[in-house]
């Protein structure tokens, strides 16, 4: 069934040369970083040769802890980035700015810290075991899409431990509102221009408003009925956010203010973490002798029971393969844009006022400058000894700075206990003769899903 074909959809080095801005007009190629020659991985600071200041890609680790931390309030999100997370998720985390964010996040905060997480470990175990038991049923030579089932179990997870239920109208219609938000994110030319893309972009905005707007009245629901009895609620992510109170000004969230933190952690929780795991299954069907390495780990730890928060420290190596896959294929491959509020130099380069800078985990993850032979799935490049020495913003999937992911122990917890639960019974193979293709855009995806076919170990 495995059909390894060289070199494997997505670990190509990069072309020499950029394609002609005429054929990325005529083929816009799926992966939008075909369109990056192999200078974007070489220098610190990227811009395309024909339009410097169409955008900077900024790559040398410094100069993204300069944007992303040190100077952080110097590079606000570009308003363009604000306009259409707002757009998708109002009030949540991700669509909100200035104290207002500063005011949710420190909310939020307590209910992603270390504990809490671990706490909701026994939820994504058992979702994961459910997973197994669907896979052990399924007839042998079965084909299934590892895009699909991996995001079958993360809406599973998210929204048990943020409603304990399955919610499964939810999960339809949280799958379709995340469709909006890809298609909105995606930038044409049309839109960048003075008047008339103000207007294209309005009319962009309202239909993810109205894309959104089921999806919004359905949690509204939900809430409604909880609030109605708040003291027999389980305590689940929704109750807790109902319940929270600010630790400054003592005051809580709004109903409108708690429905969009759930629309956006549902929305923001459940693709990342299937796409991680996706591309990791891809990548061990791909090599083998790291997939026998974390067999055995998983076998020695778990010995055929089902993993616990408590096992995760003993996994080093499955910890190691989800970090290295999520290297290659960072789930969320470019940074919402910066801008710089005054004309600056970024490693000599100049950059104006208003220009996008990218922060790109893709692009980062893979520079010359920072790995060796940055196609090869090598996930020891994580043990410690190799790591020492690696700056902090060589590798970044969850972002970094004020703004990094909240929710970024809780995939990890969870990639690492559906993965451990799953690869301890199953093989899952690539079907052979089912081209891999990318798409690049607010998340990373197997163009038509991941055809495979799970075997029992
Ligand atoms: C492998 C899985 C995940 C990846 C790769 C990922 C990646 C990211 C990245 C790169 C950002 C920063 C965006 C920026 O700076 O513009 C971010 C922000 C965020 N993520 Fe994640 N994420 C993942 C899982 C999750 C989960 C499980 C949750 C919640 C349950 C979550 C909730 C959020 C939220 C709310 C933000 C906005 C934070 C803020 O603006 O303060 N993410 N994520």
């Amino acid at each position: 069934m495995t059909a390894p074909s060289q070199p494997l959809a997505g670990l190509a080095p990069p072309p020499e040369r950029a394609p002609s801005i005429l054929s990325l007009l005529l083929h816009p190629p799926s992966n939008m970083f075909q369109a990056f020659p192999r200078d974007a991985y070489e220098q610190p600071v990227f811009r395309p040769r024909r339009f410097p200041h169409l955008l900077a890609v900024v790559s040398d680790p410094d100069a993204v802890r300069r944007v992303m931390l040190d100077e952080v309030a110097d590079f606000p999100r570009h308003p363009q980035s604000d306009e259409i997370f707002s757009a998708c998720f109002g009030e949540g985390l991700l669509g909100v700015t200035g104290e207002t964010w500063r005011r949710h996040r420190r909310i939020l905060a307590p209910y992603f810290g270390p504990r809490s997480v671990a706490a909701l470990a026994p939820v994504m175990t058992e979702a994961a075991g459910l997973w197994a038991e669907r896979w052990a049923a399924l007839p042998r030579g079965a084909k299934v899409d590892m895009a699909a089932e991996m995001k079958g179990v993360s809406l599973k997870i998210v929204s048990d431990t943020m409603f304990s239920s399955d919610a499964a109208e939810l999960t339809e219609l949280a799958d379709g509102a995340l469709s909006a938000t890809q298609d909105g994110l995606k930038l044409g030319l049309p839109d960048a221009l003075p008047l008339i893309g103000t207007l294209i972009r309005r009319r962009k905005y309202a239909w993810v408003r109205r894309e959104f707007a089921r999806f919004n009245a359905a949690v509204t629901g939900m809430i409604g009925e909880r609030e109605r009895d708040l003291t027999s609620a389980p305590p689940d992510l929704l109750t807790r956010l109902i319940a929270a109170r600010d630790s400054e000004d003592g005051g809580g969230l709004t109903a409108q203010e708690v429905r969009d933190e759930v629309v956006t952690l549902f929305e923001a929780g459940h693709e990342t973490v299937a796409t991680a795991l996706t591309w990791t299954w891809y990548l061990l069907a791909h090599h083998p002798a790291e997939e026998a390495r974390l067999h055995a780990e998983l076998d020695a730890v778990l010995g055929g029971r089902l993993p616990t928060a408590d096992d995760v420290a003993a996994l080093p190596y499955t910890r190691m393969v989800i970090e290295e896959a999520m290297r290659l294929f960072p789930p969320v491959p470019t940074i919402a844009a910066r801008t710089p509020r005054t004309a600056c130099e970024i490693c000599g380069v100049p950059v104006r006022a208003g220009q996008r800078v990218f922060v790109s985990p893709w692009i980062i993850h893979r520079h010359r400058r920072l790995w060796d032979q940055p196609e090869r799935f090598d996930p020891e490049r994580f043990l410690p000894a190799r790591s020492a020495g690696r700056p902090r913003f060589a590798y970044l999937p969850f972002g970094a700075g004020p703004r990094v992911c909240i929710g970024a122990g809780f995939a990890m917890m969870e990639a690492t206990l559906v993965l451990a639960a799953l690869a301890q019974r199953f093989r899952p193979r690539l079907v052979a003769g089912r081209p891999v293709r990318l798409r690049a855009q607010l998340t990373l995806a197997p163009i038509g899903g991941l055809a495979m076919v799970v075997e029992p170990r």
